[in-house]
């Protein structure tokens, strides 16, 4: 049986600002199970960034239970929650954001140098993971040397340097063509199978969630459905 990485039960979550109150999420409940892919689909502003800045520990909710790995998140502090953070859980955005001014394997290796890793260590493991996503070779190319694909595939390395159990894409093929997204996409899966992954990818593309092995669906900060996905579509590897 597989066991749950992540229990969210009746999530809340509202921004204060100048006007009206957002009920960003108004009473969520979710499972992710280890070692699923899990696709999170839904219309702008219907709180799918909210709900991943909650499941990365980024944020906390107002109310409600969220077990993750075992333990109790609601319970800890700024710095356990950010301790959590950066050892389990990686995250990937649409726009990369990479540092312009640092190389592929600077950029990769950026998550190791705040842990105190060797320059000679940070090298090696840097090498690793950019020859595992396809970029053998391009360890010295700036981010504007390269591809939206390629530019990608480094954040996802950055993502995953340091070995988390669980990787959060917000929109990761959002900025890409149709097939870019499809290499992304293949490559997602390539770690989701070969590494037991766990993945949460935010997608507004039904073609990119039918990868996933589960979807879910947020409208007006509520989960509204829910569907596995008996076949999921397996994206074809492409030449880098
Ligand atoms: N930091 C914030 N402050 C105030 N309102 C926010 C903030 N972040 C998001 N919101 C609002 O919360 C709602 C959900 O936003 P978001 O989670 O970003 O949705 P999605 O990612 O599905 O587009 C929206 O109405 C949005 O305007
Ligand atoms: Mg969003």
């Amino acid at each position: 049986m597989s066991k749950n990485l992540i229990t969210l039960q009746n999530i809340k979550k509202t921004y204060y600002g100048a006007g009206e109150p957002v009920h960003a999420l108004r009473s969520v409940s979710l499972n992710v199970q280890s070692g699923e892919m899990l696709a999170v689909m839904g219309s702008s502003g219907s709180g799918k960034s909210t709900l991943m800045n909650l499941l990365g520990c980024l944020d906390k909710p107002d109310a409600g239970s969220y077990i993750f790995a075992g333990q109790d998140v609601m319970s800890l502090d700024k710095i356990q929650l950010a301790r959590l953070r950066n050892i389990l859980i990686g995250f990937v955005f649409q726009n990369f954001n990479l540092l312009g001014r640092l190389n592929a394997i600077d950029n990769v290796c950026l998550p190791l140098v705040y842990a105190g890793v060797s320059a000679r260590e940070r090298d090696k493991r840097g090498r690793k993971m950019l020859s595992l996503v396809g970029l053998e070779g391009r360890e010295h190319h700036l981010p504007r040397q390269l591809s939206g694909g390629q530019q990608q595939r480094v954040a996802i390395a950055r993502a995953l340097i340091n070995q988390p159990g669980l990787l959060l894409a917000d929109e990761p093929t959002g900025a890409l063509d149709t097939a870019t997204s499809e290499e992304i996409m293949a490559l997602l899966q390539y770690l989701h199978r070969e590494q037991g992954l766990s993945v949460v990818i935010v997608t507004h593309e039904p073609d990119i969630a039918q990868h996933c092995q589960r979807i879910i669906r947020l409208s007006d900060g509520l989960v509204v459905a829910e569907e596995q996905v008996l076949k999921p579509l397996q994206a074809q590897i492409q030449a880098v």
